[in-house]
């Protein structure tokens, strides 16, 4: 099963939309197998974003992604990497697609709620610089798996 990095900014945290951001992925049937509120390091920041260094915006992407904790999640799910970015909508807020979360949430840019891998290269780098391999829980299964294995079953007879 595909699994990609969110993290919930430090805006997300402060304007107290970590449950709401949440609900999005738990209620599209993906499933949360890591999730922590961490501060992010000037060394962590630099890490995860290296491939934007020496872009204009690159200063004020790394002062913001440390100014505050974010919430840093592991998701799996069918297709999860691309869903999740669907999801979330594009940079600008106020180009994203309605009922993304960006749409429902960002008024612009430099603070858009929440980053997510966006691809399967950067979402194995991104969760192995924020997550332990025993920080992730996938020993449970959700209603979605259950539901997802017997359809899968159905299909194979
Ligand atoms: S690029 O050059 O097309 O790859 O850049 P883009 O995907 O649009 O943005 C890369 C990340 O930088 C963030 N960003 C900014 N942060 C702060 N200030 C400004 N002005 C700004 N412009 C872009 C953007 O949200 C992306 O961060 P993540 O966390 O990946 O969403």
């Amino acid at each position: 099963m595909e699994r990609t990095f969110v993290a919930i900014k430090p805006d997300g945290v402060k304007r107290n939309l970590i449950g709401k951001v949440i609900k999005k992925f738990e209620q599209k049937g993906y499933k949360i197998v890591g999730l922590k509120m961490m501060n992010v390091s000037s060394e962590l920041a630099s890490k995860h974003y290296e491939e934007h260094e020496g872009k204009p915006f690159y200063p004020a992407l790394i002062n913001f992604i440390t100014s505050g904790p974010i919430v840093a999640l592991a998701i799996e799910g069918v297709n999860v990497i691309q869903g999740v970015r669907h999801l979330v909508g594009s940079t600008q807020g106020d180009q994203a697609d309605v009922g993304s979360i960006r749409a429902d949430f960002s008024p612009f840019s430099t603070m858009n709620i929440i980053h997510a891998s966006d691809s399967e290269e950067s979402a194995n780098r991104e969760l192995n610089l924020y997550f332990k391999d025993e920080e992730i829980c996938n020993n449970y299964k959700t209603m979605f798996d259950l539901i997802y294995e017997e359809h899968l079953a159905k299909l194979a007879q």
